[in-house]
């Protein structure tokens, strides 16, 4: 691991399979402090997301604050959750439940967000990986919020990859496309990880097994079973992942941009998202900065984002291997 900077993270998710391997590898890195979880609608409901993001961390032994977000879109009709890749409770259709004792923070998702940002000015990284609407309504009540964020790192959208969810969309943007556009507006440091990379890097079922067997732990266990429903998903889809079982780990890459940017290339330009019609959801990236295109939206003056276009997938591999594989989980009783 090269990584020596330490990061102070609020983590905006909806779990879902590849947000909970997310969520372990940020406990397991040595220089993520997550400090706080906040939770949208989008692979489960929003009730079932705290649910999630409460049971894993407290399985795992952390008490993290975890509050409860937007439990629908800004604007367009909600889409049915995607009961048959993540299971209907987001973990893989979960057997059973060890009793936890925790409790979510009462504030909504926006507005633990703008307190944390208030609060340490300049020290927090949002790590976002599903619909954005929390953070779009973070942006409505402290339009300075911009300025009070260190950086940003989105998990979504796609520019030359085809979508997950129509041709041109992925599924975070598309979930909520008029709050993905307000974030990719915003003018923040931002960051987009979309299908462009998190589609080049697989990850098998073998290596979960593997980690399970090394920490003989409910956390470990939890994820392993929930990467084998998930891994079902897409072995069914892609080829290289029925041969060997695996799966993407989508949300995984933005923490990994995170702590080792150079990993990636990314293209610095303006994204905007098309938030209505056949096109919706689609990530628009100004691929020329060409100073004549008509809508305002394209001036060169618009604020940008690094758009990450292509990464080294086995480096991405072996950090989550060794991260997961060191010791980061308490004894159980
Ligand atoms: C994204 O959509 C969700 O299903 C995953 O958790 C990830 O955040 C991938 O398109
Ligand atoms: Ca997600």
């Amino acid at each position: 691991m090269t990584s020596h900077s330490s990061y102070k993270v609020i983590y905006d998710t909806d779990p879902g399979v590849d947000d909970a391997m997310a969520l372990y590898f940020a406990l397991a890195h040595p220089a993520i402090e997550l400090v706080g979880i906040t939770t949208t609608f989008g692979n489960v409901s929003v009730d079932q997301a705290a649910t999630n993001a409460l049971y894993l961390t407290a399985i795992a032994g952390r008490t993290i604050p975890v509050s409860k977000g937007v439990a629908i879109p800004w604007c367009k009709r909600q889409e049915a959750t995607p009961a048959h890749i993540h299971g209907a409770d987001g973990l893989g259709n979960l057997a059973t439940r060890q009793a936890v004792d925790a409790q979510l923070d009462p504030r909504s998702s926006a507005q633990f967000i703008v307190d944390m940002a208030r609060a340490l000015p300049g020290e927090i990284t949002l790590v976002a990986v599903g619909p954005l609407g929390n953070l779009s309504l973070a942006l409505m009540m402290e339009p300075g919020l911009p300025q009070l964020l260190r950086e940003v790192i989105v998990m979504g959208g796609t520019v030359l990859e085809p979508g997950n969810v129509s041709p041109v969309a992925e599924a975070n943007i598309w979930n909520d496309p008029h709050a993905a556009d307000r974030v990719f507006a915003a003018g923040w440091k931002l960051t987009m990880v979309g299908l462009d990379v998190t589609h080049r890097v697989a990850v098998t079922v073998a290596l979960f097994q593997r980690i399970a067997d090394r920490h003989k732990h409910v956390a470990t266990d939890t994820l392993h079973h929930a990467v084998g429903f998930y891994s079902g998903f897409y072995s069914g889809l892609y080829k290289h992942l029925s041969v060997t079982p695996g799966c993407f780990a989508h949300d995984l890459l933005a923490f990994i941009y995170l702590v080792n940017p150079e990993f990636f290339t990314v293209e610095t330009k303006t994204v905007r998202v098309a938030t209505e019609g056949l096109a919706q959801g689609q990530t628009i990236m100004n691929r020329r900065d060409f100073l004549g295109y008509h809508e305002a939206a394209w001036a060169i003056d618009k604020p940008r984002t690094q758009v990450c276009m292509q990464v080294d997938a086995p480096a991405c591999n072996k950090l989550f291997e060794d991260t997961m594989m060191s010791n980061w989980l308490p004894r159980q009783a």
